[in-house]
């Protein structure tokens, strides 16, 4: 059940699709103290868990921090920030009260989970204009399936997209991928996209190409495509003010660009220099921009990733200008010179710049400040909206940077630019689980870090985990160490894992298709599977994964093995590759177990079956009718396999399931959807291979 209550005069965000009556009773659960805002209190018990906010800092559990709702572009995901680039007000309270609260405010806003005192929740709006909705079920699962349902059908990629992927930023001609492709494709190392970072762009300015570096750039999309290579470019939120330039001259004779206090186009600075900011709250403003991806998708691009959304300012003119003249009237001493530099650190993405940036909604003026964490999921709407129009049977691959619920129907999000370091293959576990309750299912970090040097060891580790993620792109940033696995010594164990990854998309890509036809989680933490064992909700460094599988990743420099804590008993496969695993029976509890560097642990439970596929270089290769089946079998399991083309978006046909039964003599048939040719491997429940 839920019930929304409303405070002031909401801004519509368009978070929610299915609409609900405003109740006129109080809110249940919190205290509600009218300030000069609005402050909504709960006090929790110790042992309550508060589950939610998406992309953000710390843990799957939220208690013990503050968190704040303001989309950042912030390169520092450390413990001590309150936000990253996304704002996902959603709460799931588990304890002595069971219930979900999602905030639809547009604004600033905070969350205080125990920060202040330990036993109290306090969430504040910067105004007091918002839609609060309380959602009770039946379990937590189900309070986030209505949630999602609430909010609408989660973006779905295509499957190409569940293959490998690589990037950096400064890959910078035709040759130069040319060769990144070559190097995959001669060591057999599978791999379906490559990514056009901001130097395809001719000067940085979107909807451009080089002509000197990319001088046949649809021949050679074509070309890549030949060999199932997708080249997926980026999009920057910024438009290069430059005369001539078609998209700025558009953007100005409409009136689509943001205004500045005095009525004129908002300049602010981005890679290109100076830019103008499109007005993606402004409907027409949205429609233009997302129509002009027609000039990549005419030269046969499939997918995009928008950046700099949230949106990033380096700086703008006013506030240079206004430090410059400051710093020359005044005298250089120590004092002054630490005021200058604590001045320069704030150039970049200064929140009092936003408030000096205006947005025509439907007509009216309002401040970015109080709509700003919609911008990055208007953009991505913008080409979600014209996608349907331009080519509308089939899927775009579009993730963005920046995001606010209801952007989770238009496109996926990478968790930004995180760090070559252990912890941060801790976050991107902890992360995705809270992002799969916002909707957001296509979704992952960039693999092996963005920035710092990565080591062969770290991306190795960070793979193992990666290989369940939807979103499995190797990224890094310009003039760090290069980390593409084909220049690590130890190729073979890579393309043992990735090959791993490509035999596991039939379950994957089952797994994330049913999630997001049926508003399920693609990563759970335990807790939502084992619900009434009490240690689980401890356990924060192991997800479910689907149906079937637990996955328990070793993220930590040099570790030969790790602790892994098993809710019932399981079936331990650890992994060097398709081919290359061991399978063992294991006792519900707590265990050491190892792994040596190029090994995967993964945990099948009892009565569920695991598909694999062979490998192939691409996931258009992949053979889609011959599969492994393993199962750890008491009576009997069930699995329904989901399929489809990858392409259209054919998703109800009834021939896109396959139940898959197999009972504990070895005895398997299909039902419905596709004649299958399965091979299985069956053990019984004491660990033996029947
Ligand atoms: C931003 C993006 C990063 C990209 C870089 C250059 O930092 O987050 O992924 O590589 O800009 O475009």
């Amino acid at each position: 059940m839920i019930r929304k209550y409303t405070y002031g005069n909401p801004i519509e965000t368009d978070a929610v699709v299915e609409k609900k009556e405003t109740q006129t009773g109080s809110l249940p659960y919190f205290s509600v103290e009218k300030t000069e805002t609005v402050k909504f209190s709960y006090i929790m018990d110790p042992a309550d868990v508060v589950y939610g906010l998406g992309e953000n800092v710390r843990g799957i559990n939220k208690r013990g921090w503050l968190y704040e709702s303001r989309n950042a572009d912030e390169p520092n995901h450390r413990e001590d920030r309150h936000s990253l680039y996304a704002s996902h007000n959603f709460l799931l309270i588990d304890g002595k009260d069971h219930f979900g609260v999602f905030i639809d405010y547009p604004g600033i806003l905070t969350f205080d989970i125990g920060y202040t005192k330990l036993n109290e929740l306090v969430i504040t709006p910067r105004e007091a204009d918002l839609d609060v909705y309380i959602i009770e079920g039946e379990s937590k699962l189900d309070i986030v399936k209505q949630f999602r349902q609430m909010i609408g059908r989660s973006y779905i990629a295509p499957k190409w997209a569940f293959g490998y992927q690589q990037s950096r930023w400064s890959y910078m001609d035709e040759e130069e991928i040319r060769d990144i492709a070559k190097q995959h494709r001669d060591r057999k190392i599978p791999l379906d996209a490559i990514y056009l970072d901001i130097d395809y762009m001719e000067r940085y300015k979107d909807f451009t190409v080089n002509q000197e570096t990319f001088p046949n750039f649809a021949e050679f999309v074509k070309e890549m495509k030949d060999q199932n290579i997708h080249l997926v470019p980026i999009i920057d939120a910024g438009v290069k003010v430059e005369a001539g330039y078609q998209t700025y001259e558009e953007g100005v004779a409409n009136n689509y660009f943001c205004k500045n206090v005095k009525g004129e186009d908002f300049v602010a600075g981005v890679w290109p220099g100076d830019v103008h900011f499109p007005d993606f709250l402004n409907p027409d403003a949205r429609k233009w921009f997302g129509h002009s991806y027609q000039f990549l998708l005419d030269q046969g691009i499939e997918g995009f990733w928008n950046d700099m959304n949230e949106p990033a300012t380096f700086y703008t003119r006013e506030r240079i200008d206004e430090m410059m003249e400051d710093a020359s009237n005044r005298e250089w001493d120590l004092d002054y010179f630490l005021d200058f530099k604590d001045k320069v650190s704030v150039i970049a993405n200064n929140p009092e710049d936003y408030k000096k940036m205006f947005h025509n909604m439907n007509g009216e003026r309002i401040s970015h400040e109080k709509v700003h964490n919609l911008f990055g999921y208007n953009m991505t709407r913008a080409a979600g909206e014209a996608f349907e129009e331009l080519c509308p049977d089939k899927r775009i691959l579009m993730f963005s940077r920046s995001s606010y619920t209801g952007m989770h129907r238009y496109g996926g999000i990478w968790t930004g630019d995180n760090l070559s370091w252990w912890q941060h293959i801790l976050l991107n576990i902890k992360m995705m689980p809270s992002l799969n309750m916002m909707g957001i299912l296509y979704t992952g970090a960039d693999m092996g870090g963005f920035g710092a040097d990565a080591t062969e060891d770290l991306v190795m580790r960070w793979m193992e985990f990666a290989l369940v993620v939807p979103l499995m792109r190797n990224h890094s940033a310009l003039d760090t160490r290069r980390q593409e696995v084909f220049r690590f010594e130890n190729v073979d164990a890579f393309r043992k894992l990735v090959e791993l990854r490509y035999g596991l998309i039939p379950y994957l890509y089952s797994e994330y298709m049913k999630a997001v036809l049926y508003n399920d989680m693609y990563f759970k933490p335990l807790s939502f599977v084992y619900t009434e064992d009490p240690f689980v909700s401890q356990v924060e460094d192991q997800l479910m994964v689907g149906e079937s599988l637990m996955i328990a990743p070793v993220y930590t420099q040099n570790a030969a093995g790790r602790y892994v804590y098993l809710p019932e008993e399981m079936m331990m496969l650890r992994m060097r590759g398709l081919h290359d695993y061991e399978c063992r029976k294991m006792e519900k509890g707590h265990h050491y177990v190892e792994a040596d560097l190029d090994q995967v642990l993964l945990f099948l439970r009892p009565d569920h079956l695991l598909v694999l596929g062979e490998a192939a270089q691409s996931v258009a290769q992949l053979n889609t009718e011959e599969f492994k089946v393993i199962g750890f079998v008491r009576e009997k399991a069930e699995y329904v396999l989901y399929d489809d083309d990858g392409y259209g978006k054919d998703y109800e046909n009834c021939s896109n399931y396959t139940t898959i039964t197999v009972d504990k003599t070895g005895t398997w048939k299909t039902e419905g959807g596709k004649e299958l040719n399965l091979q299985i491997e069956l053990y019984d429940t004491t660990g033996k291979r029947i």
